[in-house]
C-alpha cells in the first residue's frame, strides 16, 4: 500500500516537472517571439518592428534620400559598416549605382522613410529639401531623427525643422565640408538640438565622418557651408584667372601651376593641388558641378544681402560662375570656369 503511494506521489511530481518545463518552454517561446518584434530606436527607446531583429547598434534603420555624388558614397559607407539600409532617388541610374554597392534602393521614398530610424538626406538644392519635407520625411515614423546633408539656406533647414517637429521627427542641418572621394573623413557642420545630434554622432562617424562639430541651433550648421564654399568659389575663379594671366603673359600653364603648388608659398591650398592641375589638362569630368557651386555662391549672396554683410568678392564670383552656366558648363566640374576666362577678352 506504502508502495502505491510513493508510486503516485513519484508520478505526480513528474507530471509537476513536465508541466513546469512545458511552462518555461513557452515562456521562452513568448520572450522570443517579443524580441523579433522590437528594437531600440536612436533614443533608446523600444520601438515594435517587423521582422528579425538583433538589439545591436547596426541594427538602426539607416535611410538615405538622394544617392548621387555625396548621397551615394553615404549609403555604400552605411552598409560596408553594417547598418540596415534603403535610399531613394527619382534617378533610375542612381539607384542602380547604389544597388550596386549594396543598398536597397527604391523609386518610392514614403516606404523607405516609413520605418527609419535615420535618414541621411542629399539631394541638390533648396527647392528639393522643401519638397521632400513636406511629401516625404513627414512619413518618417515619431522619433526618427534627419541628417540633411544637402547645402542650402539657413532658412530653408530652420522652416523642414518646424515642420518635421510637429510629427515628433528631428531634423538637423548637417553639410559637408570634404569632398565626395573622402568620405568617411567629412567634417559635418551641424545646427539643431544638441540632444540628437549626440545621438546620431556614433553612426555618423562611423559611416561619413570623421568629425560632427555642433556649430550653432538650426540653420547654422549651412551658414558655415555656405562661407566656405564662397571660398571655394573665390579660390576656383581666381585660380582659372591666374592660369590664364600666365597663358597670356607668355608663362607655360603648367609650369605655373607646378612651380606654386610645390613651392610652400602661402597661397597654396588642397583645393589649388587639386583643381590647378585639371584645369591645365582640361579635365573637367564632374567631382563638384559648376551647377552647384553657382548654387551655393548665390546662396552666399543672398544671405550677405539678408544680413547686410558687405560681398563684393561674391558678387564677382557668381557673375563668373553665371557665365559659366551660359556656356553649358554647369554639370561639369567646378574647375571648367577656366574656359569662362579662355573665351573672355581682356584688358590689353
Ligand atoms: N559633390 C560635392 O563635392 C559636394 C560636396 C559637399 C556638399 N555637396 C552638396 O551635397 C548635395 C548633393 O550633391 P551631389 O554632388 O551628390 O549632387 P548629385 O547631383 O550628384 O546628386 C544629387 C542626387 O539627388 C537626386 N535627387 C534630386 N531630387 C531628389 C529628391 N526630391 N529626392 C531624392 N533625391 C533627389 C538626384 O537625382 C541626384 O541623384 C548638394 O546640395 C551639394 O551642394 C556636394
Amino acid at each position: 500500500m506504502g508502495g502505491d503511494v510513493r508510486v503516485r506521489r513519484a508520478r505526480g511530481q513528474h507530471r509537476r516537472r513536465r508541466a513546469d518545463l512545458r511552462r518555461a518552454r513557452r515562456h521562452r517561446r513568448v520572450r522570443r517571439a517579443e524580441r523579433v518584434r522590437r528594437h531600440r530606436d536612436l533614443h533608446g527607446r523600444v520601438r515594435r518592428v517587423e521582422g528579425p531583429v538583433r538589439e545591436t547598434v547596426m541594427t538602426q534603420k539607416i535611410r538615405v534620400l538622394g544617392l548621387g555624388t555625396m548621397g551615394g558614397r553615404s549609403a555604400a559607407a552605411a552598409v560596408a559598416a553594417g547598418y540596415d539600409v534603403r535610399g531613394f532617388d527619382p534617378s533610375p541610374a542612381a539607384r542602380e549605382a547604389a544597388a550596386a554597392a549594396g543598398v536597397r534602393a527604391s523609386d518610392d521614398a514614403a516606404s523607405v522613410v516609413a520605418d527609419a530610424d535615420l535618414v541621411l538626406v542629399s539631394v541638390p538644392r533648396p527647392e528639393h529639401v522643401r519638397a521632400l519635407a513636406t511629401e516625404v520625411l513627414v512619413k518618417a515614423p515619431a522619433g526618427a531623427i534627419v541628417v540633411d546633408l544637402s547645402t542650402i539656406d539657413p532658412a530653408t533647414a530652420r522652416a523642414a525643422a518646424g515642420q518635421l517637429a510637429e510629427s515628433g521627427v528631428t531634423y538637423v542641418d548637417a553639410p559637408v565640408l570634404g569632398r565626395p572621394a573622402t568620405c568617411g573623413s567629412w567634417t559635418l557642420v551641424c545646427g539643431g538640438p544638441a540632444a540628437a545630434i549626440d545621438t546620431v554622432r556614433t553612426h555618423l562617424t562611423a559611416t561619413v565622418a570623421a568629425k560632427v562639430i555642433h556649430v550653432g541651433e538650426t540653420g547654422a550648421g549651412s551658414v558655415v557651408k555656405i562661407a566656405n564654399n564662397l571660398m571655394f568659389g573665390a579660390i576656383n575663379a581666381i585660380t582659372a584667372e591666374a592660369i590664364t594671366l600666365c597663358q597670356r603673359s607668355g608663362v607655360d600653364a603648367r609650369t605655373f601651376v607646378d612651380t606654386v603648388a610645390e613651392s610652400g608659398a602661402a597661397t597654396v591650398s588642397n583645393l589649388f593641388r587639386e583643381i590647378a592641375p585639371k584645369m591645365v589638362t582640361g579635365d573637367d569630368d564632374p567631382a563638384f558641378a559648376l551647377e552647384l557651386l553657382a548654387k551655393d555662391n548665390q546662396l552666399a549672396l543672398d544671405l550677405a544681402e539678408a544680413s547686410g554683410a558687405p560681398a563684393p568678392l561674391a558678387r564677382a564670383v557668381v557673375d563668373v560662375n553665371e557665365i559659366g552656366l551660359g556656356q553649358g558648363l554647369g554639370p561639369r566640374d567646378s574647375g571648367a570656369v577656366v574656359k569662362v576666362y579662355a573665351e573672355l577678352g581682356g584688358a590689353r
